[in-house]
């Protein structure tokens, strides 16, 4: 049984290794085919994010389009704050339109990138970002519910909805799944 282990099954768990390997998802790639999504694009690229979501599976990224990125863009904040704010367009599970449309009991709290990577609090952490976004986003966790109509609201934990789920942009089952929402989670 030892030598079946070794000499058969080992090295067919490299190989498998090594194919999941080479099909590891590029989120740049992925959102190159979206030129109505190119500002969101590039902002993952200039904040190092886009190497953090390559890393992830399962990851869900909320993106928006150009209007809403230059609504977040033109408040002048740093690549540092900017990039707080995206990271929490982030989750850390995979949320297709199906299993959007199917929360059990209605919503569903996610864990986003910010928790996984926020800076500290006191310095460009949870604090400050609560306070410039205008949205309370205290243990980072986006709050997803199903609405009436087909719709899905997105927002913090305890903050109300402030964004809705647009269309999926583009699905790898259960690795990644970017879909566009209406707006940046921010609080108008
Ligand atoms: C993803 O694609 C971009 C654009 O082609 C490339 O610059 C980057 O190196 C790729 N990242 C990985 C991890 O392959
Ligand atoms: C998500 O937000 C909605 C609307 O504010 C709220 O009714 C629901 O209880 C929240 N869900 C969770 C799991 O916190």
């Amino acid at each position: 049984m030892r030598e079946v282990i070794i000499s058969y099954i080992l090295p067919l768990l490299f190989l498998l290794l090594a194919a999941a390997e080479t099909h590891a998802h590029n989120v740049t790639l992925l959102l190159a085919n979206h030129p109505s999504l190119s500002s969101f694009n590039h902002y993952l690229t200039q904040t190092h994010l886009a190497d953090e979501i390559n890393r992830r599976t399962p990851v869900t990224v909320c993106a928006v389009d150009n209007a809403a990125m230059s609504a977040l863009t033109s408040r002048g904040y740093t690549i540092s704050t900017l990039r707080n704010i995206l990271s929490l367009h982030v989750l850390l599970d995979y949320f297709g339109a199906e299993k959007l449309h199917q929360l059990r009991d209605g919503s569903a709290l996610a864990p986003t990138l910010f928790q996984a990577t926020g800076a500290a609090p006191g310095t460009t952490g949870i604090a400050n970002i609560t306070d410039l976004i205008g949205v309370k986003f205290g243990s980072g966790f986006v709050n997803l519910t199903d609405l009436t109509g087909g719709k899905v609201g997105f927002g913090s934990e305890d903050g109300g909805i402030v964004s809705f789920y647009v269309k999926s942009i583009e699905a790898v089952p259960y690795t990644i799944s970017i879909i566009q929402i209406s707006s940046i989670l921010l609080s108008e």
